[in-house]
């Protein structure tokens, strides 16, 4: 059993405070070291976050004394960065997704199997306490077989040909982006709840803005909404704004339809799921993330308010307030969290332990997921999905 985890983390942007704060809420994890990209000062954001040691790029934490790393880099630097971490004999922490491609995806599992070391993808949104709940109730409430889910993942960040982000150039984030930027929370969140695996898709995607103004100075995720419409650079794009989706699962007549789009006014970052089955129903919203919505054909339906007292057994402990008391976002990932570093620290790994969280499997399962929609999409046919 370790008592205290040190931990370096690469990239500081949107996203990388927010696994900060959740590191820091667990109590036995030191963030001692932090790397960002050259164009910005390491020193500075070190400073602000109070992390002891900084370095302009990563391969100098990595000579850091660390059990674990994480990686909230954008998407091109996921793979690099995880391979010289896990070859630095580091666990490795990598937000979503986890490489550009699944050559990439497949590299970091065999890397990570023959290391041995602990892997984890952040796909935050399975640790909400509804969430949990949500597959508690599939598991255990006797709703019977799953007829059809419906649901996706909807954002206005990127409504405007103003609104720009390395997101939307495929050579930073990868050929998938509404899609395999949130499209693949839904996918690895709907296959979490029910336990299906998706076996076919058939996709068509969109790019509604063909050319977008890109900022001449740096602008950091979400928030661009602050620049002035000057200064800017035209730029044509090649990835998807949105994107519809069928999917089939394995071993299940299931049928299933996922909307994604960065594009929808109105819906700032709503992940939302309803499941249709024989005894019942389920529906969740991530906007409204301390409910879960219970469908039933001969009596009322309820809506449950988060409330640890009245959850199942197996998903109470990821609701860490009492009833009335919301729990959102950040908590989610303090979940997932906390998850990945209690097993980190009894060393449950080398008990061969089956983790509890999702691992660089499930972020090559995603990659899958992302090649056969964009394989759909340019043959409009339906794509089996690889393995
Ligand atoms: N799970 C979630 O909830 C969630 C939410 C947002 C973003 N993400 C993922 O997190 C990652 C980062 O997204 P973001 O929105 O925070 O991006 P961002 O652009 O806001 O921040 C990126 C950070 O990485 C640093 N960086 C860039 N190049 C680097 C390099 N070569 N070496 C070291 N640091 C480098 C930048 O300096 C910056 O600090 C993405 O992969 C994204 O998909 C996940």
């Amino acid at each position: 059993m370790k008592e205290k985890i040190r931990v370096g983390v690469i990239g500081a942007g949107f996203i990388g405070p927010a696994h900060i704060e959740s590191l820091r809420r667990l109590g036995f994890v030191e963030v001692t070291a932090l790397a960002t990209s050259r164009a910005e000062s390491a020193e500075q954001k070190a400073k602000a976050l109070s992390i002891p040691k900084a370095f302009g790029n990563y391969e100098d934490l990595l000579k850091e004394d660390l059990d674990a790393v994480e990686i909230t880099s954008p998407n091109r630097c996921h793979f690099p960065q995880a391979k010289a971490a896990l070859e630095a004999g580091k666990h490795v922490i990598c937000d979503k997704p986890l490489a550009m491609d699944s050559r990439e995806t497949k590299t970091l599992v065999e890397l990570s199997e023959k290391t041995g070391l602990v892997t984890a993808v952040t796909f935050n949104h399975r640790f909400y306490p509804m969430v949990q709940q949500s597959k508690a109730v599939l598991d255990g409430d006797g709703l019977g077989p799953v007829y059809l889910i419906q649901g996706g993942f909807h954002q206005d960040w990127l409504l405007l040909d103003t609104d720009y982000n390395w997101r939307v150039d495929a050579k930073e984030g990868g050929a998938a982006r509404a899609i395999g930027d949130i499209g693949t929370h839904w996918l690895d969140t709907i296959q979490f709840i029910t336990g299906l695996e998706v076996d076919a898709v058939y996709a068509e995607l969109k790019t509604v803005i063909p050319v977008r103004k890109k900022a001449k100075v740096a602008v950091e995720t979400f928030a661009g909404k602050e620049l002035k419409p000057t200064d800017y650079d035209e730029v044509a794009i090649d990835t998807d704004d949105l994107g519809i989706v069928l999917l089939k699962f394995k071993g299940a007549d299931t049928k299933a339809v996922m909307t994604v789009s960065q594009v929808s006014a109105g819906r700032k970052c709503r992940l939302n799921y309803e499941i249709y089955c024989r005894n019942g129903s389920i529906s969740w919203d991530s906007e409204s993330p301390n409910q879960l919505w219970r469908g039933y054909r001969d009596k009322a339906n309820e809506n449950l308010i988060k409330d640890p007292a009245l959850m199942h057994p197996s998903a109470k402990q990821s609701a860490r307030y009492p009833g009335g008391h919301g729990e959102g976002f950040p908590d989610s990932h303090t979940h997932c969290a906390r998850t990945i570093y209690q097993y980190i620290k009894e060393e449950r790994y080398i008990k061969g332990e089956k983790p509890p969280f999702p691992t660089f499997k499930d972020g090559h399962t995603e990659q899958l997921l992302c090649d056969a929609i964009l394989e759909s999409n340019r043959k409009g046919k339906w794509i089996s999905v690889r393995t």
